[in-house]
């Protein structure tokens, strides 16, 4: 019988990685939360109508990747991504009606039929937030920054961001006829996708990363040279917000995103592609300002990104815990097994964590595996420990070993994790 095994694209997060992946997802909740962002959860599962009608029917991602089956006539896709479902919670919870502007961010997992390679997977996790009911530019600037210095924090100091305004509908109405214009003499030249899309969606075409695309669209007018006078000011704002702030970004005309929700500011971060090679952008997002009427809400504005975690884990060199338990206690012997579990009770209600292995291994096995848990002590309870109340304290690090009652021992250890901490947050 062959070996049942994930599915393509789909990974294990193992207890070994999960630790990292617990260090980036706080991180990003505190520094969301230092902003006023609050947590949203939405379903994995969306009406597929949700997809097609924000993300846009002419999308790779409604075209090729999205997961979607019928349950009792009921068109259903797993989510491949956050804003949509976030933006029609907002609509259905009437939320402008409670609040002038919402601040949420979300973490979890999102799911895309793509070709997996290194940090592109098909179900994928998306650290992401949404501002809901403000124009911007000024919100639009705050919410790069805060993602660029939640980088830094996480050890991804170089980052490049890109941003370009893509305009309004009218913008885009005048730009698209310009760029179909330009387009349909090389029309021959171009993919078989990007043929198709010349009338549907050309903005896609410059998306493309097909090489006879590329080529055609190289000389392309840009959308910048058709900004309305509104849309200009309000990129003019975002780029004197971001210089005031003095984050790093360059504007780039062609940049355009894989997704149609997308209105006037559009933004998309960068780290090294010595790690993360093709899978190079970690993060991106935008404006879309129509989508909140087009859920049938009230017409609100908004603007959000999302971040994938596994390039972020990728591209940081941020470590996980450095234990998964402060004592590991080894008795020697069954009379020593109640003593044991009530020690560990003691610890854990102290809040330090704590492990008890009644395995019976050999005291050289417990001690090797006091190490690899990443124990500062090894409790040892033996006959002879027992008689007297006092027991083995082993400190894993200085080498050293004292004999402690239970009450004593648990002091002794917190006022020892107390003095590391300090000497850690003074270094
Ligand atoms: P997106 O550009 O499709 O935007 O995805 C955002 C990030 O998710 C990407 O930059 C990448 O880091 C990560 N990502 C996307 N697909 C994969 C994949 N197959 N495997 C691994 N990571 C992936 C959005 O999803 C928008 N909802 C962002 C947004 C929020 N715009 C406004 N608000």
């Amino acid at each position: 019988m062959s070996a049942i095994r994930a599915p393509k694209g789909m990974n294990d997060i193992l207890p070994d990685e999960s630790g990292r992946w617990h260090v980036v997802e706080r991180a990003f909740g505190d520094a969301m939360g230092r902003a006023g962002f609050r947590e949203v959860r939405t379903p994995y599962l969306e009406s597929t109508n949700l997809f097609v009608r924000t993300i846009g029917e002419a999308t790779d991602v409604v075209e090729k990747e999205m997961y979607s089956f019928s349950h009792h006539d009921e068109p259903l896709t797993l989510r491949p991504e956050g804003t949509a479902g976030a933006a029609r919670a907002y609509v259905e919870h009437g939320i402008h009606n409670k609040e002038p502007a919402s601040r949420w961010y979300y973490a979890g997992p999102m799911f895309r039929a793509e070709r997996p390679q290194k940090g592109r997977y098909r179900q994928f996790y998306q650290l992401g937030a949404e501002v809901f009911g403000d124009t911007g530019p000024g919100v639009d600037a705050e919410v790069i920054d805060l993602l660029v210095r939640f980088f830094q924090s996480i050890g991804i100091p170089d980052v490049d961001v890109l941003v370009n305004c893509i305009g309004g509908p009218e913008t885009r109405a005048s730009y698209k006829e310009a760029l179909v214009k330009f387009l349909e003499p090389k029309l021959s030249g171009l993919s078989a996708d990007s043929q198709r899309r010349l009338h549907t969606n050309p903005l896609r075409i410059l998306d493309s990363k097909n090489p006879a695309d590329i080529a055609a669209v190289a000389d392309a007018p840009t959308l910048t040279d058709h900004l309305s006078a509104d849309d200009k000011k309000h990129f003019d704002g975002l780029r004197r917000m971001l210089d005031a702030l003095a984050t790093p970004y360059r504007v780039e005309p062609r940049l355009v995103r894989g997704l149609d929700y997308y209105t006037r500011t559009l933004f998309e971060v960068k780290a090294a592609k010595e790690k993360l090679g093709a899978g190079d952008t970690i993060a991106g997002g935008g404006r879309y300002d129509n989508m909140l009427a087009e859920l049938g809400g009230n017409a609100q504005p908004a603007f959000g990104f999302a971040a994938g975690l596994e390039r972020l884990l990728i591209a940081s060199e941020v470590p996980g815990p450095a234990s998964v338990v402060d004592v590991f206690i080894a008795p020697m012997g069954e009379a020593a097994h109640a003593p044991a579990l009530v020690l560990a009770r003691k610890c854990r209600d102290a809040g330090i964590a704590a492990e008890a292995d009644l395995r019976g291994a050999s005291m050289k096995s417990l001690l090797r595996r006091a190490n690899a848990l990443g124990a500062a002590f090894a409790v040892i309870i033996g006959d002879r420990e027992l008689e007297t109340g006092h027991y083995g304290l082993k400190d894993l690090a200085a080498h050293t070993q004292s004999e402690l009652a239970p009450e004593a021992l648990v002091a002794h250890v917190k006022a020892s994790r107390a003095a590391r901490k300090a000497t850690q947050e003074s270094a």
